[in-house]
């Protein structure tokens, strides 16, 4: 009897382990990131519907389930108890007789003023955008209208509501990507939502009946592309103060070209959004973050995730099985530099739960090059660098491997400006802008360095002056980087700090 019990377990637990293995079979290839999410297979652009309920993250995202371009949407799904570890969901939304599933918000409706709700649980909603290809096709501008979907299990399964769309296009072609949050002062909702040039505020009471209340925009801010994908929440910075941020992304018109995340500081009274500065501000500079939005309900914390791809080229990068993936999810403060407040970002304080294998080495003198590999004593394929100094002289940090093939990132103090030179990093071929020098003017004054670098199989992202100047890029060496040196003239380093991370797939 007890043999039989042993052998039954024995079975059990190879079965099991079989199962895991091939559960997680699919994220080996080349260039699949170890850190970052990204889907088991085919299409992904923006992330939808962030939400954290009862412990959990989900991640929603626009995905083509039958191939690796962009195709008709659905909305994937994936979910984490810690941001850092993600399990592969099943797709909750499908294209239905009303178009496409486009991006889109989700909020917890914990006064049941939706009535959604059963028992007396709070239901959670989603706020999409419903694409219709054939009114498109037709040349009419009413191709986009605002739709709503709820979950009374957590988010596990979706029902569409009967009465969609919730709110109807009034004529103009882009007119899309919700984002709700709760008014509190007011026991309204708020929708902000993209409408071509510029942000058109709505308010309503149940979710289902959307007044407009203003417009912002039109003549404010970057304008080389339309905005899309925009976001709206108050936050405070270290010494008290409150603001109101509103995230507008735009395509094309990016700093880089293409894509990019901008944002703008102000005043939001439940109705209208008044900006606070002239100058045009780029939440990251970098080529690769596009869409990027925050979780709803994680209060006292504002967390971002953003696509870690552009549309310049999102359809042609080389990889086979998925494309793209999602950035670190980010953690957002709000910092005083001189009289004005901008928006730094930190990886989130999550991560450093991967972390294996840290060496942490002080007063560290850098004359001319070298080989960090060396001095930490390995080379991980996932990892963070992060140094410190009492100087700010240039420097920079290269990663490479034996086919010629690097990637150089630092400091240049002629220009004051931190930069990705991923000019000969790689694989470039699919695209002829994806090869360059990506630059951000540095915004902190400290006299200070501070850097912190993520990098993955295929991808870095470069958070300096704690996170005030941000590039990401993504990049594709036919080997491996199994080099990673930093060079400078003479610079005295206070820290420098290695770690490895650990597989989040394996
Ligand atoms: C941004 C975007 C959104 C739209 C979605 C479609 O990348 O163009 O405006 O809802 O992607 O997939």
């Amino acid at each position: 009897m007890v043999r039989i019990k042993y052998v039954t377990f024995f079975l059990l637990i190879s079965s099991f382990a079989f199962a895991q293995h091939k559960a997680t079979g699919v994220y080996h290839e080349q260039y699949r990131p170890q850190i970052h999410f990204s889907p088991p297979a085919h299409w992904m652009n923006d992330p939808n519907g962030l939400v954290y309920y009862q412990g959990v993250y989900n991640l929603f995202y626009q995905y083509y389930p039958n191939g690796t371009v962009w195709g008709p949407m659905h909305w994937g799904h994936a979910t984490s108890t810690d941001l850092v570890h993600w399990t592969n969901k099943p797709i909750a939304l499908y294209p239905d007789s009303l178009g496409l599933i486009f991006s889109g918000s989700a909020v917890v409706d914990y006064n049941n003023t939706s009535g959604f709700g059963q028992n007396g649980q709070p239901p959670l909603v989603v706020i999409f955008t419903h694409h219709n290809q054939a009114n498109e096709k037709d040349g009419k501008n009413d191709t986009e209208n605002e739709s709503l979907a709820y979950s009374n299990d957590g988010g596990k399964t979706w029902t569409k509501y009967a009465h969609n769309p919730v709110l109807k296009n009034p004529g103009i072609s882009d007119f899309r990507d919700p984002k709700v949050m709760w008014y509190a002062p007011e026991k309204k909702w708020v929708m902000t939502l993209a409408t071509k040039d510029h942000i058109t505020f709505y308010s309503s009471r149940n979710l289902k009946q959307w007044t407009k209340e203003s417009e912002f925009g039109e003549h404010t801010g970057a304008h080389g592309g339309v905005w899309e994908c925009p976001d709206l929440f108050p936050m405070t910075a270290s010494d008290s103060k409150k603001t109101w941020v509103l995230i507008v992304n735009i395509n094309p018109g990016g700093p880089q070209g293409g894509s990019a995340t901008q944002y703008f500081t102000g005043y939001f009274d439940g109705k209208t959004f008044k900006v606070n500065h002239t100058d045009i501000r780029w939440l990251d500079m970098g080529s690769d973050e596009y869409a990027g939005v925050t979780w709803s309900n994680t209060p006292g914390r504002h967390i971002f995730l953003g696509w870690m791809s552009n549309w310049q080229y999102a359809t042609s990068v080389p990889t086979k099985v998925w494309r793209s993936a999602m950035t670190i999810p980010r953690e957002l403060k709000l910092v005083k530099v001189d009289t004005n407040y901008f928006i730094a970002s930190e990886p989130v304080k999550e991560l450093n739960r991967l972390k294996a294998n840290s060496t942490a080495l002080h007063n560290v003198t850098i004359k001319g090059n070298v080989s960090i590999t060396n001095l930490v004593k390995r080379m991980d394929n996932q990892y963070q660098l992060s140094i410190s100094s009492a100087q700010l002289k240039s420097f920079f940090v290269t990663l490479s491997n034996a086919a010629g093939e690097k990637l150089i990132t630092g400091y240049d103090e002629a220009e004051n400006c931190w930069y990705i030179d991923r000019t000969k990093a790689g694989d470039s071929a699919f695209n002829k802008d994806f090869a360059k020098r990506i630059t951000t003017p540095r915004i902190s004054k400290s006299k200070h360095a501070d850097l912190t670098l993520v990098i993955d199989a295929a991808s870095i992202e470069l958070f300096a002056d704690k996170g005030l100047n941000m590039i990401t890029s993504i990049f594709f060496p036919k080997k491996p980087y199994t080099n990673l040196s930093i060079s400078s003239k003479n610079m005295l380093l206070r820290d420098l700090n290695y770690s490895g991370f650990k597989s989040i797939w394996h």
